[in-house]
């Protein structure tokens, strides 16, 4: 084969084999830096988590940075007993063991996760403590919950007697099928772009109500349930894990905005390859957040009912996010 045709050859063996063959059309641009955003702290997260936005926003305009603001944010979820998919007072898996998952990522792209944590509230800050404390990115089980206690975290038993009520309600059929927006909100996915121009994230789940015992979702998977990059953008997801690991999907939503893909664009690319792996209506639900450096924020679901909150001029706004079905 002659040298020309080899490499040519190649070059499509290649793009093929990274799954880049549809990016081929759109504009290459992989060294563009956008231009940053200076004039005003920006916050979003998943589903309608007004308080939590106000506490992150508010934070960020008295010049906390975008890490802090978003640990203090997604820690107003963790704590209420009212949110059934995050911290306390969330549902068990089928053995009635609440478990948590969590990670954070900061614009120097350092990043830790915990897994798979009992008797722990708040695990956003803990899975920060795993980025800053320690030479790991993830701790799991008992050795997180240990490491947790060794930082001084109270151990508070998760399971609330509503959480409870429910799962013994669950018991009496235990049919398992992914729950499509019952609560109108699940994982807390939020990102924080600060004046300075960094940008943090976080992820705080219980997963999916009465899953397997040690079932370990996209939340804490850096690159799934989260994905900063300082240079670029930041991308969060709610809904059924399994789904999003097997897209990597916010990673796959920051190299899109890296190849000049809007926010908007590249959420709406990453559910359109969750559906082409799946064929048909699927019965479950996906939902993406996204921001760019500039500012400039997405949000794209499967199904309807899929909301994200942001905030803008001391006020946190709940919006509908646009969907496939
Ligand atoms: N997205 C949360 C989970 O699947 O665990």
């Amino acid at each position: 084969m002659k040298r020309r045709n080899f490499f040519s050859k190649m070059s499509v063996g290649v793009s093929g084999f990274l799954g880049i063959g549809l990016l081929q059309a759109r504009p290459q641009n992989w060294n563009a830096k956008p231009k940053r955003l200076t004039n005003s702290p920006l916050s979003i997260g998943t589903w309608n988590c007004p308080e939590a936005i106000q506490t992150s926003g508010q934070l960020m305009d008295q010049g906390i940075p975008a890490l802090e603001a978003v640990v203090k944010g997604v820690a107003v979820e963790e704590a209420n007993e009212d949110n059934t998919t995050v911290g306390i007072g969330a549902s068990p898996d089928r053995s009635g063991l609440v478990t948590l998952d969590a990670c954070v990522m900061d614009a120097k792209g350092d990043c830790g996760a915990v897994m798979a944590v009992e008797n722990i509230v708040h695990v956003a800050r803990l899975a920060q403590h795993v980025m800053e404390d320690t030479p790991h990115v993830n701790l799991a089980g008992v050795g997180a919950e240990e490491f947790a206690y060794n930082k001084g975290f109270p151990k508070t038993p998760l399971l609330t007697p509503a959480a409870e009520k429910r799962w013994k309600a669950w018991l009496q059929k235990s049919e398992f099928t992914p729950e499509i927006n019952v609560e109108n909100h699940d994982t807390i996915g939020m990102l924080c772009l600060d004046a300075r121009g960094k940008l943090s994230g976080s992820c705080t789940t219980s997963g999916l109500a009465y899953k397997m015992k040690g079932r370990v979702g996209d939340s804490p998977i850096i690159g799934s349930g989260l994905f900063v990059d300082n240079e670029v953008g930041a991308a969060t997801a709610t809904g059924l894990g399994e789904a999003v690991i097997k897209t990597v999907g916010s990673f796959l939503i920051v190299e899109l905005m890296r190849n000049g893909w809007s926010p908007q664009k590249a959420c709406e690319e990453t559910i359109r390859r969750i559906l082409s792996k799946k064929g048909g209506k699927p019965d479950f639900q996906v939902g993406f957040i996204a921001i760019n450096i500039e500012g400039e924020k997405g949000a794209y679901s499967i199904h309807k009912g899929f909301s994200y909150t942001y905030y803008k001029s001391g006020k946190a706004i709940n919006v509908p996010s646009a969907s496939v079905y």
